[in-house]
Order: structure tokens, then C-alpha cells, then sequence
């Protein structure tokens, strides 16, 4: 599954290495947050820096390292309630005992004990010890108390141990807790886009793609589609807030993170799965899909065989799939798209009214600029009659921006007073 990862490069993380032979781990660690695009500074104490060199982690971080409480220096820099005013999340890995204890006692003797008390940001420790000290009675009752106190405690893996011995204690793999982080804000900015989206809640289904029309069992017709916008659609319409399935006919193209990928490839499967939607529940019904208009008549069972200098293929018209949907009693708000090379508006509208859609898209395809297999793309977008609003320009941009416009307009005729007639 591919994953936005820009969204992150907005949060911030305290890495704070303690003492503990695991601390090479933390390294690797660092690199991770930052591939997700984490804006990660690293704090260490006196004992993190017997096992690994501060400089290590200021070239990973790309920031200076945090060691003291009060080096004049450093304070002028980042002082530490800056510090920990910055953090989005404070990471304790690897916590030594002596860290948990501190923290447990509430005690401010240096950098990181200070930043625990002085940060509002969500508290994470990743124990690392040897098993006998993580099974002690006082390591026990301190992190009782630490998530008494709210902070979320990372168990330790079991497994043979740097001093011999075998039992929980090691710190989980980097990349483990890396993809714990990552999943942790992905669930909160979910929550958000969830409660206060533009679509919060809203389930919208979206046709993408061309469809495949079989001529024998190794030939068809198709066209030159690559769900390119469609598939930058779901990715909004799920940023938005909503629940999102995709019915992709066959392109080569990562789902985009969140959202639930249903492949098909003839419009008779796309008409189907839609329908089924229509079932499952659909709010927002958003038609991307450069649906083949025709298939063939009759599919050979058998490869044809090449015979003769013609080959005569008759051809019966496919459904319209939104027209379909849209003739449906508990019909979804229906957007459509439209594609031309001339009279785009007068033709638009036409098919807006024809197919029965509270709101088209359309686009010129005969710039070469913007379209089918271009990153970019530029629309205008009309709104059936009675939602009273006017018709919409989105200048070029990346499909990326057009779909999150797109977004806004679906929102805002969802949202617009309708006068009662
Ligand atoms: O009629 P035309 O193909 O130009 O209409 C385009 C719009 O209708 C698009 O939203 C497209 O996804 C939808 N469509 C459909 N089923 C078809 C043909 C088009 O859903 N068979």
C-alpha cells in the first residue's frame, strides 16, 4: 500500500536515546522517522553517549543534538521549554531504569527528565534492559506508574540479550517502531479528517480507469485511461474524511492509502460492483471511468485464428454506468466527468442534464497540455440547476489540486440551501 508521506513532514519528534547498549538501534530508528518525512531532533543523556556519539545522530537528524540542561550555547539555540513545546511526540528509545525512574519520581536533574515534565506532547518509552532489571520490582511499580500517568509503554521484545542472557528486554526493531509512530498519527490526522472533514463520514464510490471489452480469451478493447484522476479523487475524498472505495478497471497504479480497491475490467463488472455499492451504502457517487461505449457482441470462446484480409467484429452498446446509478430511488450525489475536444461547455452541460447528474466536471482533451496521461489537469465544473450555483473554473494544476478542488465543490453543493420548490 503507498502512503502520503508528506503529510508528516509537518510533526515534529523528540528521539531521546538513554543509556543502553540498544542505543545503536536508535540510529537506524532516526533514518526511518525521516524517510516517513518526520521532522525528528534527537536528545541523549550522559549514559546514551558512553554507548553511541551524539555526532552520529546529528548527521541522521539533520539538527543539532540536545545533551545538556544548561549549556548557555545550546539554550540559546533551542532552550529546553522551546523544546519541548516543539515535540508532536516525545520517544524514549531505548528507556534505560534509570530514565523510568526518574520519570516515575518526577525528578528535573537533567535535559530529558526537564522535557518530560515540561512537554504537553504524548509521552512514548521503549524499555531496553537486561531481563532480570526489567522483571525487578521497582522497574515494575515505575512504569505502573508511567502509565498511570498517561504515558504509553512500549513492551520489549524477548529474545537472547547483549549480556547472555534470554528474556524480555530487547527494544523492538527500529522499523517496528517506526511504523508504530507513523501508524499512531496517520489514526490521529484520520480522526480529525473523520470529525471535521470536508466529507467526514460521507461513503463515496468512484469508477476509474478504462474498462476492457474481451474479443477472444487473449485480445480486447480498450482505450488509453489511466485512472490517473480518479485514483487522485479517492485520495482526497479519504483526506476529506470519507469512506472511500474505488472501482479501478486495469491500470497500473499503487491504491492510495485508506482507501478499499475494487479491480474490475469489462463495464458489465463495473456496472455490477457498482450497483453492489449502491447496496452496501453510497452517499457520493463520483464517475472517473472512461467506460468503453461498446463490447463485443459475442466473445469467442477460443483465440481467433487469423483467416482471410477481413475480420468482421460486431459491436452492442454498453450500460451507461452513472446514468444507471443515477436512475436508481435512493440515488447517491452524482458527479460525472466529461472529456471533449469541442463546444466542452455547451456538450457538458448537455450530459449533465441527460444523465441526470447533480454535478460534471468537464475537460478539454485536445490541449495537449493537460488530460489523460498528464500529471496535470484543468476543469470547469457545472452544478445541476437546482443547487443555484455557479459554474466553477479550476485553473491547471496537478491532478493532485484539481481533486481537492473537485472536493470542495462536492462539498459545497452538498451543502448549499436548496430553496424548497
Ligand atoms: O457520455 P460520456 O462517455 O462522455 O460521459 C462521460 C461520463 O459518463 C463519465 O463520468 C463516465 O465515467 C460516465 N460513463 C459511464 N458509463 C458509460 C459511459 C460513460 O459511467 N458507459
Amino acid at each position: 500500500m503507498s502512503f502520503d508521506l508528506s503529510v508528516f513532514s509537518n510533526k515534529n519528534i523528540i528521539l531521546a536515546v538513554t543509556g543502553g547498549i540498544a542505543a545503536y538501534k536508535s540510529a537506524i530508528l532516526v533514518r526511518r522517522l525521516k524517510d516517513y518525512g518526520f521532522n525528528v531532533r534527537v536528545v541523549m543523556t550522559h549514559g546514551a553517549q558512553a554507548f553511541i556519539t551524539p555526532l552520529t545522530f546529528q548527521a541522521l537528524s539533520g539538527n543539532p543534538v540536545h545533551t545538556e540542561l544548561l549549556n548557555p550555547e545550546a539554550e540559546a539555540g533551542m532552550g529546553h521549554i522551546e523544546l519541548a513545546r516543539w515535540a508532536d511526540l516525545l520517544l524514549v528509545a531505548p528507556a534505560s531504569c534509570d530514565t523510568i525512574a526518574k520519570f516515575a519520581a518526577g525528578l528535573a536533574d537533567d535535559l530529558l527528565s526537564t522535557l518530560y515534565l515540561a512537554t504537553k506532547a504524548p509521552v512514548w518509552v521503549a524499555p531496553a534492559m537486561n531481563q532480570q532489571m526489567w522483571a525487578a520490582k521497582p522497574t515494575q511499580r515505575n512504569l505502573n506508574t508511567l502509565v498511570e500517568d498517561g504515558v504509553h509503554v512500549i513492551m520489549p521484545d524477548a529474545g537472547s540479550q547483549a549480556c547472555g542472557d534470554v528474556g524480555l528486554g530487547r527494544m523492538p526493531e527500529p522499523e517496528d517502531l517506526a511504523d508504530q509512530v507513523k501508524d499512531y498519527f496517520h489514526q490521529a490526522q484520520r480522526a480529525l479528517a473523520e470529525k471535521f472533514g470536508l466529507l467526514a463520514g460521507k461513503r463515496v464510490t468512484i469508477t476509474a480507469g478504462p474498462t476492457r471489452e474481451a474479443i477472444d480469451p487473449v485480445r480486447y478493447i480498450s482505450n488509453h485511461s489511466t485512472g490517473k484522476m480518479g485514483f487522485a479523487i479517492a485520495a482526497a475524498c479519504y483526506t476529506a474524511g470519507a469512506k472511500v472505495t474505488l472501482l479501478a478497471g486495469p491500470v497500473s497504479l499503487d491504491t492510495p492509502n485508506g482507501v478499499k480497491r475494487i479491480n474490475v475490467s469489462s463495464a458489465i463488472k463495473m456496472l455490477d460492483e457498482s450497483l453492489h455499492q449502491l447496496e452496501e451504502g453510497c452517499d457520493i457517487f463520483i464517475a472517473t471511468a472512461a467506460v468503453a461505449d461498446y463490447r463485443v457482441a459475442e466473445v469467442a470462446e477460443h483465440k481467433i485464428k487469423k483467416a482471410g484480409d477481413e475480420l468482421h467484429v460486431s459491436l452492442i452498446k454498453n450500460p451507461d454506468i452513472v446514468a444507471t446509478i443515477a436512475q436508481q430511488e435512493k440515488r447517491p450525489f452524482m458527479v460525472g466527468f466529461a472529456a471533449e475536444t469541442r463546444n466542452v461547455e455547451e456538450y457538458a452541460a448537455g450530459k449533465l442534464v441527460a444523465k441526470k447528474l447533480d454535478m460534471i466536471a468537464c475537460n478539454d482533451v485536445s490541449r495537449a497540455d493537460i488530460g489523460f496521461a498528464s500529471d496535470l489537469n484543468a476543469m470547469t465544473v457545472f452544478f445541476a440547476d437546482q443547487y443555484q450555483l455557479e459554474k466553477r473554473d479550476l485553473e491547471k494544476a496537478s491532478k493532485q489540486e484539481i481533486a481537492q478542488q473537485l472536493v470542495e465543490a462536492i462539498h459545497d453543493a452538498l451543502h448549499h440551501e436548496i430553496d424548497p420548490v
